[in-house]
């Protein structure tokens, strides 16, 4: 834990972390300073002059907030009249040969200018003079649309490309009102990360060519979630919308900062797998084939359980740990062999140092904390000595050739939980619609043994049922999410403190506790 020191805002003492700078230190305990420039991943550039205030101390009358350390008995002065003339004229300079086109920018509602403008400004322009045109529209490569005329070279996706990704496509070139950003001649952005430049340019300038035009972000609800793309497990908002008489429809990932997980940052793919949750998803029960009501499937599976001599369960890597121990104790009372088989979700080679991870899976760090064997061999012993297999949305087609796969089950009955229409539920006798990760909570463990909890952010008109209501109905004694969380607090001990909503939003890391040797 940091040190607090108290410091003087205005002449009200506040108290502060130590070793941060004033945007930062003071911005914690809700006093923001504009700032342009400044971004903490970043570092401070000082380049908007934005962030300008008085300390009462004898230094010059104005110091850049984000070069400021803050300092025990500081005299910090934002409201004074010459604090707020420096804030008018550097928001004026910046708007000399701004577009104006709110209307139509993506960024409208979420804009830092914008924010500014309505703040600590209002006034007309006082240009008279025609204003600079530059390039609009530009194709930055990596999906990313620029518009020169909206950005005021703040410098922040220059340093992006230079520190974090160290790809350095980007740069500003030329000088005064002739300066602009653009890509290296031939070089545009290429990297697995490019689309985070769009939430930290502060302004419109950056744009997404996947979500341009197609919401307002005031009539979008944010909720917190964890991005199933990789075994990181980053923190993102999902961002969505409920039109009157449709479904509600994911428009956006977007990171959330976890210093222990993801940073500021996530990549590009799990930021555009949000369309995995819209698109390409079981809606109706089959049998045989043919659609019918879930009751009439679950019934026929219940028919299928109570015939067969042996059964095989395999589950996904992606299941929540509630999931998991509610599918387990399913086949203990079933006597079920249980796998938990996807070496297909295994990338090798994908990942990266930094975030990207080779596992494509969210939480196989929970089957080995489970005891679930994964073997291949396991699979198909169990799955020759069964005649009948259950799979809980496991994408067993990643992990086998069709062709193999089609012998292995040929004399196997197949009942199929899926989130997704594909070619295992094109396979199942039975298959049932089943909630996917934004539409329900659950808990999951990353690559680093960090557990973290999500909530349920969807709300379908039609809402599908979590894989633990299908498998209490088809059985399974954990009939309640107390009884699961219970269940999980016997085998992580780190988890008997708290209660299930107040898990830590920054998650829990298991190293520490009894549960270090879980690996995936
Ligand atoms: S494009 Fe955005 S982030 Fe990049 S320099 Fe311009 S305003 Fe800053
Ligand atoms: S690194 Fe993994 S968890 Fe993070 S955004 Fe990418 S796919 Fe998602
Ligand atoms: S934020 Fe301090 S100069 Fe830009």
């Amino acid at each position: 834990m940091a040190d607090k020191i108290k410091l003087f805002v205005n002449g009200v003492e506040v108290e502060v972390e130590s070793g941060k700078n004033l945007i930062d230190a003071i911005g914690a305990v809700g006093i923001e300073i504009p700032h342009l420039c400044y971004h903490p991943a970043l570092g401070a550039d000082g380049n908007c002059r934005m962030c300008l205030v008085g300390i009462e101390d004898g230094r010059p009358p104005l110091v850049p907030a984000c070069k400021t350390p803050a300092q025990e008995g500081m005299k910090v002065l934002l409201d004074a009249e010459h604090i707020k003339k420096i804030q008018h004229d550097v928001l004026e300079f910046e708007l000399i040969n701004h577009p104006i086109d709110c209307p139509v920018c993506d960024q409208a509602g979420e804009c830092k200018l914008q924010d500014y403008y309505m703040s600590y400004d209002q006034a007309d322009s006082r240009m008279t003079v025609p204003q600079v045109t530059k390039g609009k529209k530009m194709d930055f490569g990596g999906g990313v649309v620029h518009d020169q005329e909206r950005c005021v070279l703040c410098g922040r996706c220059v340093r992006f490309c230079r520190e974090i990704t160290n790809t350095g496509e980007l740069g500003i070139i030329n000088r005064t009102d002739a300066a602009r950003v653009n890509f290296f001649p031939g070089r545009p952005l290429s990297n697995r990360y490019a689309l985070n430049v769009v939430d930290l340019c502060p302004v419109g300038a950056m744009t997404s060519s996947d979500f341009r035009f197609k919401q307002r972000v005031w009539f979008m609800k944010k909720a917190l979630g964890i991005c199933h793309g990789c075994s990181k497990g980053c923190n993102i908002t999902i961002d969505h919308n409920r039109e009157k008489y449709k479904d509600d429809v994911i428009y956006r990932y977007r990171p959330v900062f976890n210093e222990q997980v993801n940073g500021y940052f996530m990549c590009d793919e799990g930021r555009l797998s949000y369309k995995n949750e819209n698109e390409g998803r079981l809606l109706e029960a089959r049998l045989s084939g043919k659609g019918r009501s879930i009751k009439d499937v679950l019934a026929a599976c219940t028919k299928e359980i109570e015939r067969a001599d042996k059964i095989v369960i395999v589950l996904s890597p992606n299941c929540s740990l509630e999931q998991m121990v509610t599918v387990k104790a399913l086949s203990e009372k079933l006597g079920a062999s249980l796998s938990g088989y996807s070496e297909g979700y295994l990338k090798k080679g994908d990942g990266d140092d930094y975030l990207i991870q080779d596992d494509k899976a969210a939480n196989r760090a929970g089957l080995v904390l489970l005891g679930i064997d994964c073997s291949k061999d396991g699979f198909e012993t169990a799955v020759q000595e069964s005649s009948l297999l259950i799979n809980f949305n496991n994408d067993l087609i990643l992990s086998s050739k069709d062709s193999d796969l089609k012998k292995l089950l040929k004399e196997t009955k197949i009942v199929a939980l899926a989130t997704h229409d594909n070619q295992c539920t094109g396979m199942a006798d039975m298959a049932i619609p089943v909630a996917s990760y934004s539409e329900y909570t659950g808990t999951v463990i990353n690559c680093d043994n960090i557990l973290q909890r999500f909530g349920k952010a969807i709300t379908k008109n039609e809402d599908l049922a979590d894989i633990c209501e299908i498998a209490c109905q088809l059985g399974s004694p954990l009939q309640s999410d107390e009884q699961r969380f219970s269940e999980l607090q016997q085998i992580i001990s780190a988890l008997g403190e708290f209660e299930p909503d107040k898990i830590p939003a920054e998650g829990l890391n298991l190293n520490d506790s009894e549960a270090a040797n879980v690996t995936a």
